[in-house]
């Protein structure tokens, strides 16, 4: 066994279709730089440690504490192994919709897998983490997991293998976190909720989702950015619409625009957490992220490697 193995998990932003996508619509996701990285090592007994938040977990199928449960569930998938210490590094924010939890775990299942000499398709580690996915956000549609492993542009639809999309040129991406925390799994209650109170309403919405989704993904693979940016800002209205948004994340949405931003939407579960808007050049993202006053980032996301 290899004396320290790495493995690593992408965050995400999501360009259009959360929540729609729990319900059968398609999603577009971005994997972008920053994301969650995990050293595994033998060591006497099972831990987790995780920095900069200092912790350490045992893995205990009988905690309270959804990670621990979700530890001791990818351990025991390992059927001979000895003990393990995974140190991990997170450089995303939790609860901000960029797919910490997921990226959590497409990182400790690849560190594992090296460390014990495994070998598996992205895809196959990526499909894995959604049993993890699931001790945090009870129904989760599956795009943060794949798209953690898979990195690139995805389109992707339940329960259909991912496609991984080309764009036409980079896309420069300005997220802005709303300094509020987003529960994804009260948010996906939520939108749950009003979709079984009005049915119709709802239909109507997801279609005009799934159209959003289809219409983004030729937008991206000609490079038409202006379309694109109306996209995201047509699917903004419909998350609002189902109670998604917070006065911080409109007011974010409003100074990216005004600051030039060909679009701008909620990304991830909202009710807090980020921002995404879509700049037309580097510099551009960079005079977006200056004008706003929140924590940003700009990110470049460009064809899958
Ligand atoms: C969370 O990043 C995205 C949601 O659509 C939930 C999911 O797809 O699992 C809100």
């Amino acid at each position: 066994m290899a004396n320290a193995s790495m493995g690593f998990g992408a965050g995400k932003v999501i360009l259009v279709g959360e929540h729609a996508v729990v319900h059968g619509a398609p999603a577009i996701a971005a994997g972008i730089r920053r994301g969650v990285s995990s050293i595994a090592r033998p060591a006497g007994t099972d831990s987790l440690h995780v920095e900069p938040w200092g912790k350490t977990w045992r893995p205990n199928a009988k905690s309270v504490e959804p990670l621990e449960r979700a530890f001791e569930h990818i351990l025991s998938r390992y059927a001979e192994r000895p003990r393990l210490r995974l140190v991990v590094r997170v450089t995303l924010p939790p609860g901000a919709g960029l797919g910490c939890s997921a990226a959590m775990g497409v990182s400790l299942i690849d560190a594992i897998d090296k460390a014990l000499g495994i070998r598996r398709s992205r895809a196959e580690l990526g499909a894995l983490a959604l049993k993890w996915e699931r001790f945090f956000h009870g129904n989760p549609s599956g795009i943060d997991n794949l798209t953690s492993a898979l990195g690139g542009v995805l389109y992707y639809r339940r329960s259909s293998p991912p496609r991984t999309i080309s764009p036409r040129g980079s896309l420069f991406l300005v997220v802005a976190h709303s300094g509020q925390r987003s529960n994804t799994k009260e948010m996906v209650a939520r939108v749950s909720q009003r979709l079984a109170r009005h049915p119709d309403w709802a239909r109507h919405a997801l279609d005009e989702v799934h159209t959003l989704a289809m219409d983004a993904e030729t937008a991206i693979g000609s490079g038409d950015l202006a379309a694109l940016g109306d996209i995201l800002n047509r699917n903004h209205e419909i998350l609002r619409s189902f109670n998604l948004s917070t006065l911080r994340l409109e007011e974010l949405c409003r100074e990216a625009r005004s600051a030039g931003a060909l679009g701008a939407k909620i990304t991830g579960a909202g009710g807090g957490g980020c921002m995404v808007a879509l700049a037309a050049e580097a510099e551009h993202a960079y005079r977006i992220a200056s004008a706003l006053a929140a924590e940003t980032f700009v990110e470049e996301v460009r064809r899958a490697a």
